[in-house]
């Protein structure tokens, strides 16, 4: 396959709907493979125990190291390909982007480590970066009850990356965040009818002028980003402070 994919976690369920939609068929085309661990088939006592209490005291459960070094071991040893990255999804991490979801379609073999609790203990990914590139990477600034949904996400945005995943590449060329369109948001859409409970189509859009219509289109994307996500403008778009 184009990608690879190992998911290590202790609820496997959570990446069934993978096998639906496009990246189900992606996965029946050859261009995307995935494989879900549970991450207790790596433990060795009655309770197939993956947590403990944290050193220094505090609220919560952390992950233990051995189960963890015993899977990524694992999984690292069935694949000798050139390194490989391992993702582990943490509101503690780097922002996941656009640009980074490119990044990760583009690196063959992904390894994604789920944490629940209060997360894993720090010795696995200092081991880990020994083995491979690894990558914390928050979805967002909120907190989710483990790194599953993440994941979920992750492997979504990146999936439909690769090439004949999205069967009309065109639709990936506009999109909101697209490199393209300078990562501005998209544009309203709209489709028939003309008029709908006496809300209208604006005008243009119904014209037939190419050019028009492209610069209503770039027009509403810096708008709607100059609304919403100011943060995504680059100096060039701000208000000119002088005011001239
Ligand atoms: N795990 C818990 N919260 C998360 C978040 N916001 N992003 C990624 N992984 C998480």
């Amino acid at each position: 396959p184009v990608l690879q994919l190992d998911i290590i976690t202790i609820f496997g369920d959570y990446f069934a709907p993978l096998e639906l939609s496009l990246l189900g068929k992606a996965r029946e085309q050859g261009l995307l493979a995935w494989r879900v661990h549970d991450l207790r088939d790596w433990t060795h006592d009655r309770h197939r125990t993956v947590d403990d209490t944290p050193y220094g005291g505090g609220a919560g459960m952390v992950m233990k190291p051995e189960p963890w070094g015993e899977a990524l071991d694992a999984v690292l040893d069935a694949h000798p390909d050139a390194r490989p990255t391992i993702v582990v999804p943490t509101p503690a991490g780097e922002p996941f982007r656009q640009a980074t979801a490119h990044e990760l379609a583009g690196a063959g073999h992904l390894i994604f480590a789920c944490g629940r609790y209060e997360g894993i203990d720090a010795r696995v990914l200092e081991y880990a970066r020994t083995r491979a590139a690894v990558r914390e990477i928050s979805l967002g600034d909120y907190v989710l009850n483990g790194g599953e949904v993440a994941v979920l996400a992750m492997v979504e945005a990146i999936g439909r990356l690769i090439p004949g995943v999205v069967g009309n590449p065109e639709s990936l060329v506009e999109e909101s965040h697209a490199a393209d369109t300078d990562g501005l948001l998209e544009y309203p859409v709209y489709t028939k009818p003309a008029s709908w409970r006496g809300l209208d189509v604006p005008e243009i859009l119904l014209s037939g002028h190419h050019a028009a219509i492209a610069a209503w289109r770039r027009e509403s994307s810096i708008e709607r980003t100059r609304q919403r996500r100011p943060d995504l403008l680059g100096e060039a778009s701000e208000p000119d402070p002088t005011g001239e």
